[in-house]
């Protein structure tokens, strides 16, 4: 018999049957804990039930049901997020570092949910009631017709979200919920399955629209938020940069929308404020040529957003030179350097490379290859690219430039902000735009040659 599977991953809820210092599942250290596994309960029935999941054609049920109403909150950069609103029975997983701003984004979204119409439930797990008024005195928000329950026992939180018949219920957080026909303690994994999936099921049963908000926990102990992702239909997380006081708010799942789609907030005095135009605050004055620096016109979801790349190429003292990236992948990183070493002959051995995504911004897109190829070598040849200018395109291993998607996107939006030119891969097909001049080149090896001569 197979050994049962009584250790478990607090970060990604996979199990083992022996402790290790690091999951291979997910990779994360010290995440594994002995627990013990949930108990089914009873045995299996024998009898196989009545025909419950009858199967239905398609056909059927695109003519009978019409797309769920969705409600807007009038926060735009949530709204979009979330896939065009909040749709009824949903249940939101919105995960972030302790301390991002999660419980103040939570509290105005509900406020701004129960002026849209929505009867609201605020459950803090984590605040006293004290705490939560005073936050909402300092948001301006007293006045919203918003509940407020301070409970952490599952059991008796349905019990009030049967009786009360909210339409939306905002779980602060997940891991203070615990059920008391599970074992384990608060924030274990098995306690944080079992409320999500009490709370899950409670959603698609009563079509109230929960939303549950998850700590990223570094230390072992309390299960992270992406034990439950697979059990919620959209996943939310909410990033930032310490020192930033930008937030962005990321679906990397919608069941209801477009994934990858971003919304961004700034961190003020009294709250979350949204950033209508996201480029702007993620380029930094850009008056004189600088080298290194390289405007990057990306998509995040279905918006573009301008991004500068920074690099710095220096000598390096260490007999293993520094590749240092904030922003972006290390080891697309790795890959780029090892293309303009191999194809273009230009070698980063005995170089430190630092590279940076300013503003505090993470791009995920392959479209920056040839962006950050741009700041990399200009800061290695000490030539700026000239600053009116964006870039972009996927770099193969061959040196080959591959077209991207949504160029027009990308320019209207340089444009938008004052571009005048854009580098970009051959066969990139694009309506020749007013006031914009855009230059096709093959490969990287003319790109280098165009560009820095050498
Ligand atoms: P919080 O929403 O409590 O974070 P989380 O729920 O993700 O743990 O946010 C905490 C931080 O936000 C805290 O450091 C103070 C700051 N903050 C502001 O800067 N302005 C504000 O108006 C509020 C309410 C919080
Ligand atoms: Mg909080």
């Amino acid at each position: 018999m197979a050994k049962p599977l009584t250790f478990t991953c607090t970060a990604c809820g996979v199990g083992a049957s022996k402790w290790s210092g690091r999951c291979d599942a997910c990779g994360e250290w010290n995440s594994i804990i002995e627990e013990k596994p949930l108990s089914a309960s009873g045995p299996a029935s024998k009898s196989l039930g009545a025909l419950r999941g009858k199967p239905v054609p398609l056909s059927d049920l695109a003519t009978r049901e019409a797309p769920p109403p969705r409600t807007l909150s009038g926060m735009d950069e949530l709204d979009r997020v979330l896939g065009g609103g909040l749709v009824p029975a949903s249940a939101t997983l919105v995960g972030g570092d302790p301390g991002i701003g999660k419980s103040t984004l939570l509290l105005q979204a509900a406020a701004k949910f129960a002026l849209a119409g929505l009867k609201t439930i605020y459950v803090s797990g984590e605040e006293a009631s004290a705490q939560v008024r005073m936050r909402a005195q300092r948001l301006g928000l007293e006045k919203a017709p918003v509940k407020l329950a301070t409970e952490t026992n599952l059991r008796d939180i349905l019990t009030t979200l049967e009786a009360e018949k909210p339409d939306l219920a905002i779980i602060d957080s997940i891991q203070t919920m615990w059920a008391d026909n599970v074992e384990s303690a608060p924030g274990s994994v098995a306690q944080v399955r079992a409320a999500a999936h009490e709370l899950t099921t409670f959603a698609k049963r009563t079509g109230v629209s929960v939303i549950l908000v998850g700590h990223v926990t570094k230390e072992g102990q309390i299960a992270g938020p992406r034990v439950v992702e697979h059990m919620v239909d959209t996943v939310i997380y909410f990033e930032g940069e310490r020192g930033h006081q930008f937030r962005i708010l990321r679906a990397v799942k919608n069941r209801f929308g477009p994934a990858q789609e971003i919304g961004v907030f700034e961190m003020t005095g009294d709250g979350l404020a949204e950033v209508v135009n996201p480029s702007a605050l993620f380029l930094s004055s850009r008056d004189k040529p600088a080298p290194g620096s390289v405007v990057f016109a990306g998509i995040e979801g279905t918006r573009p957003v301008l991004v500068e790349f920074q690099a710095l190429v220096s000598p390096s003292p260490h007999s293993q030179p520094r590749r240092t990236v904030v922003g972006w992948d290390g080891s697309r990183l790795a890959m780029i350097l090892a293309v303009l070493e191999a194809r273009c002959g230009i070698p980063f051995t005995g170089l430190d490379v630092y590279l940076n995504v300013a503003g505090g911004m993470k791009v995920s897109e392959p479209a920056a290859d040839l962006a950050v190829a741009a700041a990399l070598l200009s800061a290695r040849e000490d030539v700026a690219i000239p600053p009116d200018t964006v870039v972009f395109g996927e770099i193969s291993l061959s040196g080959a430039l591959r077209p991207v998607g949504q160029t027009e996107n990308r320019l209207k939006e340089s444009s938008k902000l004052g571009f005048t030119g854009a580098i970009a891969p051959a066969g990139t097909k694009a309506a020749a735009m007013a006031g914009m001049s855009l230059r096709e080149v093959s490969d990287l090896v003319t790109f280098v040659g165009e560009t820095f001569g050498a």
